[in-house]
């Protein structure tokens, strides 16, 4: 609201009919009737028409019984909705959201909205549908004004709010409340939008599901969820997947978060279904308020309100079945092989998660007798294996210890840091990112096409984490949708850009919306490098900066390291399987089943 108050309080006349400044938009949608608005968006001296419908609730308000409950469809408008400006955030700490967006956070629990973005005069348009990243705790649709990336690459754009924290995930570790809302909202969106894009000039048949971080993470949660067949056809997971340790966990881990989040809240723990009654009653300030509940240590590599297992959206955890995909869940293998992916990263992903939580923990164990790289050596290196296989033994703590050292490097102050950082952006982002690309190479159905791109450029505004070269975590975002007024204050870059970063969004801009149009990045619109596919053998990715350049087998040691040399060590030594998860694994084939206590 306070966007368009802002500008248009000066017409207090027109207030709240912004139509007086911008032509009303009218559509008729199976969802009814709805009121969007004219406005133009200009990128590199072109203007650009483009419909704006801001704030349509797809969900009925997820209140009351129906807090931590799947969301139920929205009844159709029996009067015409106007959409004229963004609905508030999903529960979450305010300081966030006014890291970007000036003044006083919006935040209500009632906040299921998506908005679409539709250059004027659209029929039949590609359409990209857009989840914010947040690590499932933060992050709201409204930053991401999609009016540039819609009229430049002449798609239809959706961005979605979902539930977060533990509106948005919290789980028994039985079936009352079996988890996933946040997920289960996206699901409801891309329903939606299957079933009423049409009316606003989109393609309901091609339709790409973008995100990153989180956002990333839940594109794939979704690729291998059978009911999506028919809604989404490609997806593009931009520094996330579901394999991310810090994207997943056991039913039984948030059960347990869950619980000593209603002992925070006075609740009784007795019984689940008490314990949900009881959290049902809370204000949501006071959910989100005692969120917290893990240890340091629960924290590093495990945020508390993430998807679970819960039999029904996720099915297996996702490790081990994205690094042996042929023990994947068949229908989940076949929907995810029937889709085009786009996947990558930033090669400076792990820099501002490693800082604010392995860095603090690593100081606080430097001792006179213990320098940092000993920590590393001795505690990070068994810490981070027994967290992704169940167990560890001390020699593949050295190995991983010796993989990780720069051998022609003279040792300095900075060394340990250095260390941290490689063995945390590999295990929190690099690896996923990988062993997710070669899975869907592995296996995906013929026509099908998997690229694979590592950002690189360090933008000129770029906060900087002095150990921790490359691009950060989200430093593409701006890129991708051309540089919006919405991102920035949070992302702090200036009206006067430098020339080659435009010209650099512009080239991502192109690659994302050709990709979004046709499976391939490099049609139909010309792009200054051909984009090769990445395939088993190759693995070829695109450097992205403002040189563009092709590269192939990415960090291939440390793949190797991560994907043959320590499941091959495990396996005399650590029976994997636990049989939390649903199907059985494919016993003909080697298989650590599962991991991750
Ligand atoms: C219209 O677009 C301009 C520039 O893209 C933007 O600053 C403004 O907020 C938009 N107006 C509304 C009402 O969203
Ligand atoms: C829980 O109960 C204690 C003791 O009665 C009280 O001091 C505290 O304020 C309560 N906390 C909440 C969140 O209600
Ligand atoms: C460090 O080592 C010295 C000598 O071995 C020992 O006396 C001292 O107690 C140790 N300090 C700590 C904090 O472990
Ligand atoms: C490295 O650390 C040692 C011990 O803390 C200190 O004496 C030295 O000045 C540091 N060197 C540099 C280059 O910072």
């Amino acid at each position: 609201m306070w966007n368009i108050a802002r500008v248009y309080l000066p017409f207090l006349f027109c207030f709240p009919f912004i139509l007086c400044q911008h032509e009303s938009v009218h559509v008729h949608s199976n969802a009814g009737n709805i009121i969007g608005f004219a406005n133009t968006s200009s990128f590199k001296s072109i203007m650009y028409n483009v419909n704006n419908f801001l704030g349509i609730p797809y969900a009925e308000p997820p209140l009351g019984i129906l807090r931590f409950a799947k969301p139920v469809k929205k009844a159709r408008f029996t009067q015409a909705f106007s959409a004229i400006q963004y609905g508030p955030a999903c529960p979450q700490k305010a300081e966030f959201s006014q890291q970007w967006i000036p003044g006083k956070p919006m935040i209500s629990e009632d906040c299921l909205t998506l908005n679409i973005f539709a250059p004027a005069h659209a029929h039949n348009l590609a359409v990209m549908v857009w989840f914010h990243g947040g690590a499932f705790v933060i992050g709201q649709s409204s930053i991401y004004d999609a009016s540039t990336l819609s009229g430049f690459g002449n798609v239809v754009v959706v961005t979605v709010n979902y539930r977060l924290g533990p509106i948005g995930f919290l789980a028994t570790d039985d079936d009352t409340s079996k988890g996933n809302y946040g997920l289960w909202d996206q699901h409801m969106a891309l329903q939606w939008v299957h079933d009423n894009i049409a009316s606003f000039g989109g393609d309901p048949n091609l339709v790409t599901v973008f995100g990153e971080s989180a956002g990333g993470a839940s594109s794939f949660f979704h690729a291998t969820y059978p009911p999506n067949k028919g809604l989404i056809k490609r997806i593009i997971s931009e520094s996330g997947t579901a394999m991310c340790p810090w994207a997943y966990s056991e039913k039984a881990t948030v059960g347990r978060y869950s619980k000593l989040l209603g002992m925070k809240l006075n609740c009784s723990v007795t019984t689940n279904v008490e314990l949900v009654n009881c959290l049902r009653t809370k204000p949501f300030e006071e959910l989100i308020a005692n969120a917290q509940v893990g240890t340091k240590e629960d924290e590093l590599y495990r945020p508390e309100w993430t998807p679970v297992v819960d039999g029904e959206f996720v099915k297996q955890l996702p490790p081990d079945t994205f690094l042996y995909p042929e023990t994947m869940f068949s229908e989940g293998r076949a929907t995810l092989a029937d889709l085009d992916l786009l996947i990558g990263i930033n090669d400076g992903d792990g820099g501002f998660i490693t800082m604010v939580s392995l860095l603090p923990l690593v100081q606080s164990k430097i001792t006179p007798n213990s320098t940092g790289l000993d920590i590393i050596d001795n505690y990070v290196t068994n810490s981070i294996l027994t967290d992704r296989f169940g167990a560890t033994v001390d020699l593949l703590a050295y190995t991983m210890s010796f993989v990780y050292t720069r051998w022609s490097e003279t040792q300095t102050n900075n060394t340990y840091l250095q260390k941290m950082l490689d063995m945390s952006s590999d295990y929190q982002f690099f690896m996923p990112a990988k062993i997710s690309a070669r899975a869907h190479a592995k296996t995906q159905s013929s026509g099908r096409n998997t690229y694979m791109y590592l950002f690189t450029h360090r933008s000129s505004y770029a906060h900087t984490i002095p150990w921790a070269p490359g691009a950060g975590h989200g430093d593409e975002l701006a890129y991708v949708f051309g540089f919006p007024s919405s991102m920035q204050q949070g992302l702090n870059f200036k009206d006067t850009l430098q020339l080659d970063e435009v010209s650099l969004s512009e080239k991502i801009m192109t690659y994302w919306t050709n990709f979004a149009k046709t499976g391939n990045p490099n049609k139909p619109r010309a792009v200054p490098l051909i984009w090769p596919k990445f395939d088993l053998n190759s693995e070829y990715y695109m450097d992205l900066n403002t040189g563009l350049s092709i590269k192939s087998k990415m960090d291939a040691t440390r793949t190797g390291f991560w994907t043959k040399f320590v499941p091959k060590a495990l396996k005399g030594v650590h029976n994997f399987h636990k049989s939390d998860s649903s199907s059985p694994p494919n016993t003909n084939t080697f298989v650590p089943s599962s991991v991750l206590g």
